[in-house]
C-alpha cells in the first residue's frame, strides 16, 4: 500500500518539473515543455551549460524564478520566458547570462520591476514587455540598456500620463516602441526627447484624441512608421502636426473619427510612402490633400463615406494602389485611370467594391481597369451579389 503512494508521489513530482531538450545542430538551443503543475524556475533546470545559446522557457508555468536560474549560461544571447505566471523578479533573478540580447518576458503578470533588475542585461537589444500588468517604472531601470533598440509595452496597465520623461534617456538607439493598448492619452510632451534613432512607434488604441505632441516632436526625425490607428481622433485641424516628420513612410490613421482634415497636414511628408486612412469619418476630401507628396504610392481610404474622388487629388504623388472600397461611391470622373495616367500615374491596383456604385458608371471603370490592365477587386463579381445600382439609363451620369 505504501509504496504506491510513494510511486505516485514520485511520478507527480517528475511531471512538476518542466521538461528540457537540446536543439539545433550542435544542440546549443534548449527547448523546455511545462509539467503539470506551477514550476519555481531553480538553478539546475537550464543553467550551467556553456554552449547554450537559446533557452525557450516558454508557456512552462513558472511563477518564479529563484537565483542563479541562469548561473553559468556565458553563450546565452536569446532568453524567452514569456506566457508564463511570474509576478516579481526579485532583484538578482536575472543575473549572470550576461551576453542575452533577447529578452522575452511577455505575458506574464509582472506589475513592477525592483531597480538594478536589469543590471548585468547590458547587451539587451530586444526587450518585449507585452501583456503583463506593469503599472509603473522606476526612474533608472531601463538605464543599463544602452544597446536597446526593440522595446514591446503593449497591453499593461501604466497611464503615459504617469511616465516619466527620463525614462528612457539611456536608451538612445531605441528603434522600435510599442505602447499599443495603454492609455497614452495625456502622456507628458517631452516623453520621448531622448530618443534620435526611433524608426517605429505603435501607438495603436492608447485613446487619443488627437495626434500627441511627444509623437512628433522634432528630435524623432528618424521616425519611418507612426502608428496612430484606433483611436479617437476626429479632426487634424493644424497643418503643421507632421512638420518635423521629414522621413516618415507609413503613417496609419485607420480606425479613428477622422471628419476633418487639414489640406496642408501632408504636405511636410517628402517620403511618405503610404497613408492609411481606412474606417474613419470622412464625407469629402479636400483637392490638394495628397497632391505633391511625391513619393506616396498607397493611399488606404476604405471605409469612408466618400462620394468621389477627383483626379486632382493625386496630382504630384506616385499613387499606385489606391483602394476605394467600402465608401459610398456612386461613380468616379469620366476616363478615371486614363486620365491619371495623362497626369504621370499608372496604377497598378484599384479597388472599389463594394460601393453604391451606378451600374453604368462601374461599367466604364471596369471596361477601363481590364483593358489598363490594373488589378482590382474582382470577387464580388460571382453573380451572386449585387454590386451596383441599375437605373434608367445606359449612360453614366455624374451629377451628385
Ligand atoms: C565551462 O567552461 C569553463 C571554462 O572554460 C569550465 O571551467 C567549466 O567547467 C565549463 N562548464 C561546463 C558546465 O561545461
Ligand atoms: C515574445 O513572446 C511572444 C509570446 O510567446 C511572441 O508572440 C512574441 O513575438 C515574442 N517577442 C519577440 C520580440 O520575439
Ligand atoms: C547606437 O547605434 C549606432 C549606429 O548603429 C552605433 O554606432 C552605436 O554604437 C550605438 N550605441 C550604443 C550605445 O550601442
Ligand atoms: C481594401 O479595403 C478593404 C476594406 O477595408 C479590404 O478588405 C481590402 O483588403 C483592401 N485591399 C487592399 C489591397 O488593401
Amino acid at each position: 500500500m505504501g509504496w504506491w503512494w510513494i510511486l505516485i508521489g514520485l511520478i507527480s513530482y517528475v511531471n512538476a518539473l518542466p521538461s528540457c531538450k537540446f536543439y539545433g545542430s550542435s544542440k546549443t538551443i534548449v527547448s523546455c515543455k511545462p509539467g503539470d503543475s506551477d514550476y519555481i524556475l531553480v538553478r539546475g533546470l537550464v543553467s550551467d551549460n556553456n554552449r547554450t545559446t537559446k533557452i525557450i522557457l516558454r508557456g512552462c508555468r513558472i511563477t518564479d524564478v529563484e537565483y542563479e536560474s541562469f548561473e553559468n549560461l556565458p553563450a546565452l544571447k536569446y532568453l524567452d520566458l514569456s506566457q508564463n505566471a511570474i509576478r516579481f523578479l526579485k532583484l538578482g533573478a536575472l543575473d549572470d547570462a550576461l551576453e542575452v540580447r533577447h529578452l522575452n518576458l511577455s505575458y506574464n503578470l509582472l506589475t513592477q520591476f525592483p531597480l538594478g533588475l536589469f543590471d548585468q542585461k547590458t547587451k539587451l537589444t530586444t526587450l518585449d514587455l507585452t501583456g503583463n500588468v506593469l503599472v509603473s517604472f522606476e526612474l533608472g531601470i531601463f538605464d543599463t540598456l544602452p544597446k536597446l533598440k526593440s522595446f514591446y509595452l503593449s497591453t499593461n496597465s501604466f497611464v503615459g500620463e504617469d511616465l516619466n520623461p527620463y525614462l528612457f534617456d539611456q536608451n538612445p538607439n531605441l528603434s522600435i516602441l510599442d505602447f499599443s493598448r495603454n492609455d497614452m492619452s495625456a502622456s507628458p510632451d517631452n516623453l520621448l526627447h531622448a530618443l534620435y534613432n526611433l524608426e517605429t512607434l505603435n501607438l495603436d488604441r492608447t485613446f487619443l484624441t488627437a495626434v500627441p505632441k511627444f509623437a512628433t516632436a522634432a528630435n524623432l526625425k528618424s521616425l519611418k512608421n507612426l502608428i496612430l490607428s484606433t483611436n479617437q481622433i476626429k479632426r487634424i485641424d493644424s497643418p503643421t502636426v507632421f512638420i518635423n516628420l521629414d522621413n516618415l513612410k507609413v503613417l496609419d490613421l485607420s480606425q479613428n473619427n477622422l471628419e476633418f482634415i487639414h489640406e496642408n497636414t501632408f504636405k511636410p511628408l517628402r517620403n511618405l510612402v503610404g497613408i492609411i486612412l481606412r474606417s474613419n469619418k470622412l464625407t469629402h476630401l479636400p483637392e490638394n490633400l495628397f497632391q505633391n507628396v511625391p513619393k506616396l504610392i498607397n493611399i488606404e481610404l476604405s471605409h469612408n463615406q466618400l462620394k468621389t474622388v477627383s483626379i486632382d487629388h493625386f496630382k504630384g504623388t506616385s499613387l499606385k494602389n489606391l483602394n476605394l472600397s467600402d465608401n459610398k461611391i456612386i461613380f468616379l470622373p469620366e476616363n478615371f485611370c486614363l486620365e491619371l495616367q495623362n497626369i504621370d500615374i499608372i496604377l497598378a491596383k484599384l479597388y472599389f467594391l463594394p460601393n453604391p456604385w451606378e451600374c453604368a458608371c462601374m461599367n466604364e471603370l471596369i471596361n477601363e481597369v481590364k483593358t489598363m490592365n490594373i488589378l482590382y477587386d474582382g470577387g464580388d463579381f460571382d453573380g451572386a451579389h449585387q454590386v451596383c445600382v441599375v437605373k434608367d439609363k445606359f449612360v453614366c451620369d455624374r451629377t451628385l
